[in-house]
């Protein structure tokens, strides 16, 4: 008979501080500039509209990376070599995740490490079903912290760090250096890190990815507000708000905002926030990198980057990048 799935996938627990949301929206809203983290958008609703984001025709960053490794799949493979552990950075069940482990050659491990420990679990057994001989090692951890690894039955010939999406993007500079370090450290000796990252491009595609026809990525936005009210009995009328997302050529990065229409005050757990008509809350940076800029950044956390594969139009890469 067939083993159950929970007997191979063995939970690493290590009790990672649960994230604050009251006190961390409160001090956003207090601070001026006004800001709130944008890793709060994916509470259940907030991830439902991700996934609409993705499949949006504006959006192209998805599709993209998802075209650049089916077309490339087979030298990332021999890039990474057999034998490999895949230490994902973030719980990935989808699309991506699947497609690189069925291309691996002899995978030993797959380790998603990720906060929301329900959804490291979801995600660990969706990948066990589909992949039966792999042993799937999900890790409860803030990954941006160095944190522990666990032991696989088999050892690895290397690790393989994974971090698609261009999500080292929502990171600023001197975060996204501090992450590859923790990815450095993690991927140990011989290690390499496999990383999706979005690309600088014309101002009109990329504010048209943030500012889609249909509205999904406003009321994404919106949601910040929706969840305060659901979880911290505040009182925003979403109505009084726009989302703006704007291209800061300087910065290199899509600026995303939620803009007051109006002068109001507004109660958050029992705390009067007063907006001037105008003001905005900084909600989510979204960094776009020349290939040359993520090289010296990886640089810096020791990486080279040995192979980067792109689209005919360069509007996304995907990278390989090896312990110096
Ligand atoms: C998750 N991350 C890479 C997305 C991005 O494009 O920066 C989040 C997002 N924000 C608005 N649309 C998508």
């Amino acid at each position: 008979m067939d083993e159950p799935l929970t007997n191979r996938i063995r939970l690493l627990d290590l009790h990672p501080p649960k994230a604050n949301f009251r006190e961390d929206a409160l001090a956003g809203l207090r601070a001026d500039p006004k800001s709130l983290s944008p890793k709060y958008f994916y509470d259940v609703r907030g991830s439902v509209l991700f996934d609409a984001i993705t499949a949006l025709p504006e959006y192209y960053l998805t599709r993209t990376e998802l075209a650049i490794m089916d077309q490339h799949l087979g030298e990332m493979a021999s890039c990474a070599g057999p034998e490999v552990s895949v230490i994902e950075f973030g719980a990935g069940s989808g699309l991506k995740t699947r497609r690189l482990l069925a291309a691996l050659n002899d995978p030993i491990a797959y380790v998603p490490v990720e906060l929301a420990r329900d959804h490291l679990l979801d995600a660990a057994e969706t990948i066990a079903e589909a992949f039966p001989m792999l042993e799937v090692l999900p890790v409860c951890a803030d990954f941006t912290r160095p944190f522990q690894l666990p032991d696989p039955d088999r050892i690895p010939r290397r690790n393989l760090i994974y971090f698609p999406g261009s999500t080292i993007g929502n990171f600023t500079h001197r975060q996204a250096r501090d992450l590859l370090q923790v990815m450095y450290t993690e991927a140990g000796d011989g290690g390499a890190l496999l990383i999706g990252v979005d690309l600088r491009k014309e101002r009109r595609i990329l504010e048209h990815a943030y500012n889609d026809a249909a509205g999904v990525t406003a009321e994404f936005n919106l949601n910040l507000l929706a969840r305060m009210n659901r979880e911290l009995n505040a009182e925003f009328d979403l109505n009084c708000f726009d989302h703006r997302a704007n291209w800061n050529a300087e910065a290199g990065r899509i600026e995303m905002r939620l803009v007051s229409r109006t002068e109001q005050v507004v109660k958050v757990a029992g705390e009067p926030i007063c907006f001037a008509r105008g003001e905005a809350i900084l909600t989510e940076y979204s960094h776009k990198y020349e290939l040359g800029e993520l090289a010296a950044l990886a640089a810096d956390a020791g990486f080279e980057v040995a192979r980067v594969w792109t689209d005919a139009d360069s509007l996304f890469s995907v990278q390989f990048l090896t312990r110096e």
